[in-house]
């Protein structure tokens, strides 16, 4: 006997990116993380917020995080009424599904992308549908009018590292009879992003994360932009405090520091374009990436060969278990100097 809905008690649940405890003994470059710490005002803000006392942590922060939509939505071009914060961008994709489908309902995604969506679609008992890659990065049978009722589309691709064209992104926008939730955690890695659809189209929303380019996983912010009627549904649905005290804080002081964050992700950017010429040179075949990481192939095509041989010099990649990513590796983009390092351990392995 069990007293679990069946679908939960059968599904296998997500396994997130290996964090070790003694993160200080590694080059870790397996979950995408910015290797720069946030900007000294974030960490001057939640220093400012928690006060000498933590008095401040008496009392629940703002319900709405109203302030950080206001601010998101200066930056973005947006009536705050077109944002919703959350606690991590995992919090408002889990919504959204909420909001859009039920029991035995569609949701679709591409694979390879963020399985992720697979998991917060089986919690829900939806039915999950994904649809493969066409060698040129299209999606693979992607139906004429694609009846669903959300479709994620993960752009840069995360673990390959492409970007879907804007206006194949619209095309799809244009066939979806539900949402295209446009999940740009790597945006801000990229030449462009797809904004502009969310005024264009009211079917799409766009999603984004402030743990990679904003350097605050460790905080869970992200934030989803999208018509104000979808906003206000998912504001029904999320905690009702859903952001912290602290990282609100953190989180206004990070939008406000603009001059940093480019900075931040320039130097991100300048090293990927450099490790990828670099692999390249050594034979590894790499997909030109507009994310934090690149996905890279040695010429044997045994990602799990290189892969052991980076974790015995502490260095952590990502292998991901799919047979058809086994050929290759996603490394995250570090600082330069583990980048060299992890260059001169690849060219050990060979
Ligand atoms: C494509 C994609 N979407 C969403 C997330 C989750 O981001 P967050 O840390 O904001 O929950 C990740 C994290 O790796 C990701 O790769």
């Amino acid at each position: 006997m069990t007293y679990l809905r069946p679908n939960i008690a059968s599904m296998k649940g997500y396994v997130p990116g290996f964090q070790p405890d003694d993160v200080a003994s590694w080059i870790k470059l397996n979950t995408n993380e910015n290797p720069y710490p946030p900007s000294t005002k974030v960490v001057e803000a939640i220093l400012a917020e928690l006060g000498s006392d933590g008095a401040s942590l008496r009392t629940y922060p703002s319900a709405s995080s109203q302030r950080l939509r206001e601010v998101a939505g200066e930056l973005y071009g947006f009536d705050p009424s077109w944002i919703i914060m959350a606690n991590g961008s995992d919090e408002v994709l889990n919504n959204l599904i909420r909001a859009c489908a039920g029991e035995g309902q569609d949701v679709g995604y591409v694979h390879p992308s963020y399985s992720y969506y697979s998991t917060l679609a089986e919690i829900q008992g939806a039915a999950v549908c994904t649809y493969g890659l066409t060698d040129s990065y299209k999606v693979e049978a992607f139906p004429e009018y694609y009846n669903g009722k959300i479709f994620f589309l993960t752009t840069p691709n995360s673990p390959l590292g492409f970007a879907f064209p804007l206006d194949y992104i619209e095309e799809l926008a244009r066939n979806c009879a539900g949402l295209l939730v446009i999940d740009e955690a790597y945006a801000d890695f990229a030449d462009q992003n797809a904004l502009q659809l969310v005024k264009k189209y009211d079917n799409v929303v766009v999603t984004r994360t402030f743990s990679k380019s904003y350097a605050l996983a460790g905080m869970r912010l992200g934030l989803a932009i999208a018509r104000p009627e979808i906003i206000a549904a998912l504001d029904k649905i999320r905690d009702h405090y859903n952001l912290d005290r602290l990282a609100q804080a953190a989180c206004v002081a990070a939008l406000q520091d603009q001059t940093y964050f480019r900075e931040s992700c320039r130097k991100i950017i300048e090293t990927r374009e450099w490790f990828t010429m670099e692999l390249n040179a050594i034979g590894y075949s790499v997909v030109p990436s507009q994310g934090n990481f690149v996905f890279a192939s040695p010429p044997d095509k045994n990602g799990k060969r290189v892969y052991d041989g980076l974790f015995e010099r502490n260095i952590l990649v990502r292998l991901l278990s799919d047979p058809l990513l086994a050929h290759g590796l996603r490394i995250s983009i570090g600082t330069r100097k583990e980048m060299e390092t992890t260059l001169a351990a690849i060219n050990k392995i060979g």
